[in-house]
């Protein structure tokens, strides 16, 4: 009997695959069939994650996300996918005080406008098998307040609405559009926190008692991306390790 979890025969692409979650996010998928289209900007880091997928039925392809030319390119290249997760993103803290254009722009950019973006043009150049799944990388951060990060904050929430739009408009086609909003989770990302002892003091605060691992995060995406979850649409899963408890 087929394991309701496989990903084989699915062709999945993951953005973000050149580090932390992403990175996590394709080998885990690898290891249940998949076949990956990975994608991000550091080629040297994109091909480490590379050589660690199982199975030869992959590929590789050099993005920058937030140039819309090369997201057209991106799509040229892909097969007809049965999958998506969007795992690219970054985050700078910023005090409302030092809030500009220029750091709104760039955190906007690769976090909202990107997977908006993408999906428009995977979409209209047909790369989406009916019953496809889509799976978009929110934050709890987008409900769950904490200082100088509004404009972090401020993208996921909007990610979180175009999941739920998305996942309407989508429906006829049986296409779902489902979210993952974790809790803090060791990766590069977390160079954004300047002060080590914030971070170790924010670790304290959480009722499971530590940070999350990368493949927390993926084993929650493979869960989104199998046929378990052909009936769920629309929902975004926090993982946090109990952060929002309180
Ligand atoms: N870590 C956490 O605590 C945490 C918690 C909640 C949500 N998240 C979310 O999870 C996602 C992944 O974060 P992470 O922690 O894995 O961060 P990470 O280790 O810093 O990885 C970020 C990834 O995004 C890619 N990326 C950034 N800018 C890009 C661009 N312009 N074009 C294409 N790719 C770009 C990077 O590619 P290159 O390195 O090749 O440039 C890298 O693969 C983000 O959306 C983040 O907001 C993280």
């Amino acid at each position: 009997m087929k394991n309701i979890f496989s990903l084989e025969e699915k062709n999945i692409l993951i953005t973000g695959a050149s580090s932390g979650i992403g990175k996590s996010i394709a080998i885990e998928c690898s290891k249940m069939g998949a076949n990956l289209i990975i994608t991000g900007r550091n080629l040297i880091r994109l091909n480490e994650t590379f050589q660690l997928l199982s199975g030869e039925s992959h590929q590789m392809i050099c993005a920058d996300l937030v140039n819309s030319n090369e997201i057209k390119s991106l799509t040229d290249r892909l097969p007809i996918l049965d999958g998506i997760v969007y795992a690219a993103g970054i985050n700078t803290k910023t005090t409302a005080k030092y809030i500009n254009e220029e750091k709104i722009n760039a955190i906007m950019k690769i976090n909202y406008y990107a997977p908006a973006l993408l999906i428009q043009s995977v979409l209209k150049q047909k790369k989406l098998q009916k019953e496809a799944s889509i799976v978009i990388i929110s934050s709890i951060a987008s409900t769950y307040a904490a200082v100088s990060n509004a404009i972090y904050a401020s993208s996921k929430g909007a990610i979180n609405s175009l999941i739920r739009v998305l996942a309407l408009e989508l429906a006829p086609q049986k296409i779902r559009v489902n979210g993952i909003q974790p809790g803090m989770v060791k990766t590069d990302i977390l160079e954004a926190y300047d002060l080590k002892e914030e971070l170790e003091v924010f670790t304290r605060t959480i009722p499971l008692g530590r940070l999350a691992r990368p493949e927390e995060i993926a084993y929650a995406a493979i869960y989104l991306l199998s046929d378990a979850t052909v009936w769920v649409t629309g929902t975004s899963l926090i993982i946090d390790g109990g952060t929002t408890l309180r």
